[in-house]
């Protein structure tokens, strides 16, 4: 049974609530540098080629002590356990979460539904690596008897980000002569952009939808088929250009697209944490299947850690605990994602989703409405973009955020001192936020500024951050480090309370989606719009014949 534990009736709260007022809010980080020439050693942890320094928050390994104990008391243990072994802890929706099977290499067994799926897994993996080799390798032909160039991977939301977010960050990886795009956007700019040099014969379509019904991914689909038939005018040219991912084999079918051609997931695992599942097809068809294999391993790796570390030197528990201690305690109002690498412009992009879908939530798992604050929004640019235009407020606003640092020490592209320029404002970013700059300060440099001038150029700083190091962004490590941070939003959901795996909350925008839509071409406007929605429709059928 999945614990149902409502946080603030625990002792550890309590214990926390008086820490925190009792010790911690007066305490400056310089004192406890200061004060402890081994903080870096107690507070740091690594895995493989990824190291967490979480020395730059305001915590004491009293804190520690006591937000470990919140996870015991909230039954975290019991919770991962049911995870690994596909319990149906996604309630609301009765169904189990085991994306982490798809990551699994060992001989392990696990019955989902009464069936096992390990054998399943491997199958669409086998699969998955035989078209791939057979597309790298010239194998595959288009209809005409050409190789295949481009790739177009066609979904939305879980179906889209990871693998967008993973084959920007794996570029240096990417197989000679494959280029591969995306389309999401239900905006016909984002197709049609992408179509216009595309040589139809060179190109294979994957459509990527879990349902097979959304209407963004559908309405794009049936555009590029129709794009291609335009081309091509053979029905039969369909099977060598288009491949599907889904669980819906009947609509997939119904498109048009071979079997041989479908890559079936399953309703156990969760659109946002599908990558690493067929829908990471696209991934493996620009970076290669090994490269794609290396990426599962990654995150096996990170399963193992997170499965059995104890919860003091486990990461994805410490983050998460310590994100609980700033947005429960210290009222943090969002957390943001900054990667000192080009190549991960897209990681905090994937995040938002992983995070707002999950735990953007206010019911706990017992049907009530929290008392208290669960996920905050998330945010990020790539450093040192950043720097140049939202940190101000990072360093002198008055919202309280806390910040995860990421950069890789060595650098895909090491040309000049580019790198060393990058790390040095990665290393820079975090010391300002920690030390801050008093008044003090300011007033010992210049004694001639007045008083009034030196409260502008004083920095409490006191402001928390993780830095995360990579040895280098490859697709091991990418990985290690994306399943680090999707177990980090697991805690975060037992903590709070909340079902984690469902998205409820997106329903209502995509049904009334449906309902307006026939207003564009019919004179009757559903009466139970608002008088808002009424008139915005009667303007925009003014100026436009629909
Ligand atoms: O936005 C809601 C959502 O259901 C996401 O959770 C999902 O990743 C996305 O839509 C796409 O769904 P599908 O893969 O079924 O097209």
């Amino acid at each position: 049974m999945f614990p149902k534990i409502d946080p603030t009736k625990t002792l550890a709260w309590a214990k926390l609530q008086s820490h925190l007022k009792s010790e911690m809010q007066s305490v400056h980080m310089r004192d406890l540098f200061a004060s402890d020439i081994n903080r870096f050693d107690t507070f740091n942890l690594q895995l493989d080629g990824i190291l967490l320094d979480y020395s730059k928050n305001i915590i004491t390994s009293e804190t520690k002590k006591l937000l470990l104990e919140l996870a015991e008391e909230c039954q975290l243990k019991e919770a991962i356990q049911a995870q690994f072994s596909g319990k149906h802890i996604n309630e609301t929706e009765d169904r189990a979460v085991y994306h982490v099977g798809l990551r699994d290499f060992s001989s392990k067994t696990c019955f989902i539904n009464e069936k096992e799926v390990h054998a399943e897994i491997e199958t669409v993996r086998l699969k998955m690596k035989r078209f791939c080799d057979s597309v790298h390798s010239g194998a595959w032909k288009g209809y005409s008897g050409k190789t295949i160039k481009n790739i177009v991977n066609i979904g939305i939301g879980g179906s889209d980000l990871g693998p967008l977010m993973v084959t920007e960050a794996l570029k240096p990886f990417w197989k000679q002569d494959i280029q591969t795009y995306f389309v999401s956007n239900v905006d016909g700019t984002h197709i049609s952009e992408t179509l216009k040099n595309l040589n139809p014969e060179e190109t294979l379509f994957v459509i990527a939808s879990k349902t097979f019904t959304t209407q963004e991914t559908m309405t794009n689909a049936t555009t590029a088929r129709s794009w291609f038939l335009n081309h091509v005018n053979d029905e039969q040219a369909i099977q060598f250009h288009f491949a599907a991912v889904s669980t819906n084999s009947k609509l997939v079918e119904d498109f048009g697209i071979a079997s041989e051609n479908t890559f079936t997931m399953w309703d156990w695992v969760c659109g946002r944490f599908s990558m690493w599942g067929a829908t990471g097809l696209s991934i493996a068809l620009t970076v290669g299947y090994e490269n794609f294999e290396s990426f599962l391993k990654g995150a096996e790796s990170a399963d193992r850690h997170f499965e059995n570390e104890a919860f003091e030197n486990n990461i994805p528990v410490i983050l998460a605990m310590l994100s609980i201690w700033y947005i429960n305690f210290w009222d943090a109002k969002s957390e943001v994602i900054l990667c000192y690498d080009q190549y991960l412009h897209k990681f905090a992009t994937y995040f938002q989703q992983g995070f707002m879908e999950s735990n953007g939530k206010s019911i706990d798992r017992n049907g009530n409405h929290v008392s208290y604050s669960t996920g905050v929004p998330i945010w990020g640019e790539s450093g040192t973009n950043g720097q140049h235009s939202f940190h101000q407020l990072i360093h002198q606003g008055t919202s309280f955020l806390t910040c995860d640092f990421i950069a890789p020490i060595k650098t895909q592209n090491p040309i000049n001192d580019h790198h060393t320029k990058l790390l040095a404002n990665f290393l820079s970013q975090t010391e300002a936020l920690l030390v801050g700059k008093t008044q003090y300060e300011v007033l010992a440099e210049d004694s001639s500024i007045s008083n009034y001038l030196s409260n502008f150029k004083t920095f409490e700083g006191n402001k928390p951050t993780n830095s995360i190091l990579l040895d280098e962004v490859n697709p091991f490590n990418l990985g290690t480090l994306v399943a680090l941070y999707e177990h980090k939003i697991f805690v975060q959901g037992v903590i709070w309370n909340i079902f984690g795996f469902d998205q409820w909350g997106v329903e209502l925008g995509k049904v009334l989606s449906n309902t307006i839509l026939p207003a564009f071409t019919s004179n009757e406007i559903n009466s139970s719009l608002s008088g808002s929605t009424h008139g915005l429709l009667k303007r925009i059928k003014k100026n436009n014949e629909y």
